[in-house]
């Protein structure tokens, strides 16, 4: 009875499995990526995020950007509004509003960089 109960209680909590490896997920996963945005992103982003000018995270360098998506999308997305270290407010680009950050943010850290 006892081993009954133990393994119901470790079925339900799922206790007696180690956790799976969930990789994390992909930041502003909503977002739509346009082929304005990857317009934008080359006149803009690129200028550093192409070849890691000043320290930026290279698009589709998923080592580099993963600690950076751990800190959240809510970080992510002030930062370049606001500006981070090297990382100009805006990231140079003057007509982007909040879900084209996003898409250029999801374009820059998920995708393999354009050959
Ligand atoms: C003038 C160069 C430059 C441009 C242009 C630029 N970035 Fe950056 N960006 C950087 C640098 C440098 C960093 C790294 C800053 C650091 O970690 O100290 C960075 C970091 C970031 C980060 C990570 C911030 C964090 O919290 O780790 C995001 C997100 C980002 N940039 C988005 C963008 C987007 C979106 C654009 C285009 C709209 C853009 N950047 C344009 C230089 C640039």
């Amino acid at each position: 009875m006892r081993v009954l109960a133990f393994a119901l209680v470790a079925a339900i909590c799922g206790c007696s499995e180690s956790p799976p490896a969930t990789p994390p997920p992909a930041p502003f996963a909503t977002a739509a990526i346009t082929a304005e945005h990857i317009a934008r992103w080359s006149r803009t982003c690129a200028l550093c995020h192409a070849n890691g000018e000043g320290g930026a995270p290279r698009i589709g360098d998923t080592a580099a950007w993963a600690p950076r998506l751990a800190q959240g999308e809510d970080v992510l997305l002030a930062h370049t509004l606001e500006g981070f270290n090297n990382m100009p407010p805006l990231g140079y680009c003057m007509d982007c509003e909040g879900d084209d950050f996003r898409a250029l943010i999801r374009f820059m850290a998920t995708e393999v960089p354009p050959s």
